[in-house]
C-alpha cells in the first residue's frame, strides 16, 4: 500500500482527495496546523470512508517536527502538497505573512523530502499565476504573470519545484486549479472559511440568511452580462485530478504541469441565479465597485489533463450549487458543533 504524505490535510480540496484516495490503495498520514480547518473534518472523511487515517498537527514553519513526520513515517511514496495562505485579497493586506507562509513553509517541505529520499510530489497551484491571460480558455503554456502575492507564491513554489525536479531527479505534477467550488455528495464535508472572500460561500451565507447581501464586484466587465466570468470545478472532480495525478507519477517521470477546471465560464450573475434555483427562494445581491485584481474572465483550456491523465470533469453546474446547498443547509455553522448550551 503507497504512503502519501498530504500537507493542509484537514482542508477543504484535501478532505475531498482523501476521500477518492481512500477508495485505492493508499494509506494517508495527513498533516495540518489548523489554521483553516478543523479536526472534525478529518473524523468525517474516516467515517465516510471506513478507514482510518494517521494525522500529525503541526506547522511547516517547524522544521524539528515537520522532519520527525518524515523519520516517524517511513517509506513516504510521495507527497500532496496543500497547505497554503489562499485568500487573494488577504494577500494584498497581508504580503509578508503570505511569502512566509507559503514560501519558506513549502521550502521546509521540499527540504524535508530531500533529506529523507522522497522524491514525488503533487503540487497545489492556481490559475491565478496566469494574471490576466491575453487568450482564454489559457494553455499550460500561456505566460506566468501573477497579478498579486498569493498567486506570487504559487508561482515562486512552481519554479522551486520545477529548479529541484531538475536537480533532484523529481518527478512532480503541478496542477493548476481554477475556481473549486462544491461539496462531496453526502454533506458530511465541505468548505468551511473562516471568512467567506471567495464568490460561492458568500452566496452560500446569504442563501442561508447568514449574511444580508451578496455584492457583486463590478457589472461594466466586457463580459456577456458585464459580471465576471470564471471557471468553475466542482470540488470532487479537481479531488479525482490529484488520484489521476499520483497514478500518473508511478509511470512518468519529470516535471508535468496542467489546468484542472472545466473549460466552461459562468458569470457571477449566473452562478447567483443557479444558487437561487438549487436553495429554492431568491437571494439578495446589489452591485457594487470592481475588486481591485479582479480581471473580466477567465477559463482553462484542460485538453493536456485529458490527454496525459485521462482526466476530464463530469460533473456541471448543478452539481456545484446543489452540494454546495446541501452542505451548508445541514451544517450552518460549517464544522462546528452548534452549541446546545
Ligand atoms: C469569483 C468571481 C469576483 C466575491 C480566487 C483565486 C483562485 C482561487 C479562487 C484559491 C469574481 C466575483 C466574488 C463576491 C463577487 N483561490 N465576486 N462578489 O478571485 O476568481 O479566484 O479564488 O485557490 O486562485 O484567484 O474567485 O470567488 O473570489 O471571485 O462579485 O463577494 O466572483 O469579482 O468575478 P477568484 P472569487
Amino acid at each position: 500500500m503507497k504512503k502519501i504524505l498530504i500537507t493542509g490535510g484537514a482542508g477543504y480540496i484535501a478532505s475531498h482527495t482523501n476521500l477518492e484516495l481512500l477508495k485505492g490503495d493508499f494509506e494517508l498520514v495527513l498533516i495540518d496546523n489548523f489554521c483553516n480547518s478543523c479536526a472534525e473534518s478529518i473524523k468525517r472523511i474516516e467515517e465516510l470512508s471506513g478507514r482510518t487515517v494517521k494525522f500529525h498537527q503541526i506547522n511547516l514553519m517547524d522544521t524539528q517536527a515537520l522532519d520527525a513526520v518524515f523519520t516517524l513515517e517511513p517509506d513516504i511514496d510521495s507527497v500532496i502538497h496543500f497547505a497554503a495562505l489562499k485568500a487573494v485579497g488577504e494577500s494584498v493586506e497581508i504580503p509578508l505573512a503570505y511569502y512566509t507562509n507559503n514560501i519558506t513553509g513549502s521550502l521546509n517541505l521540499y527540504q524535508a523530502m530531500k533529506n529523507h529520499g522522497v522524491r514525488k510530489i503533487v503540487f497545489s497551484s492556481s490559475a491565478t499565476v496566469y494574471g490576466d491571460p491575453v487568450t482564454i480558455p489559457v494553455t499550460e503554456n500561456a505566460p506566468v504573470q501573477a497579478t498579486n502575492p498569493y498567486g506570487q507564491t504559487k508561482a515562486m513554489m512552481e519554479q522551486i519545484l520545477i529548479d529541484t525536479a531538475h536537480a533532484e531527479n523529481w518527478d512532480i505534477a503541478i496542477l493548476r486549479y481554477f475556481n473549486p467550488v462544491g461539496a462531496h455528495e453526502s454533506g458530511r464535508i465541505g468548505e468551511d472559511p473562516s471568512y467567506p472572500n471567495n464568490l460561492l460561500p458568500f452566496v452560500s451565507q446569504v442563501a442561508a440568511g447568514i449574511r444580508e447581501k451578496v455584492v457583486i464586484f463590478g457589472d461594466d466587465w466586457d463580459t456577456p452580462d458585464g459580471t465576471g466570468v470564471r471557471d468553475y470545478i466542482h470540488v470532487v472532480d479537481l479531488a479525482k485530478a490529484h488520484v489521476k495525478s499520483i497514478e500518473k507519477l508511478a509511470s512518468s517521470k519529470g516535471v508535468h504541469i496542467y489546468n484542472i477546471g472545466t473549460g466552461r465560464g459562468y458569470s457571477v450573475l449566473e452562478m447567483v441565479k443557479a444558487f437561487e434555483d438549487a436553495c429554492g427562494h431568491s437571494i439578495a445581491y446589489q452591485v457594487g465597485p470592481r475588486r481591485s485584481g479582479d480581471i473580466a474572465e477567465v477559463t482553462g483550456d484542460t485538453n493536456k489533463a485529458e490527454a496525459e491523465l485521462g482526466w476530464t470533469a463530469e460533473l456541471g453546474l448543478k452539481h456545484m450549487v446543489d452540494s454546495a446547498w446541501k452542505w451548508q443547509s445541514m451544517n450552518p455553522n460549517g464544522y462546528k458543533k452548534i452549541s446546545t448550551s
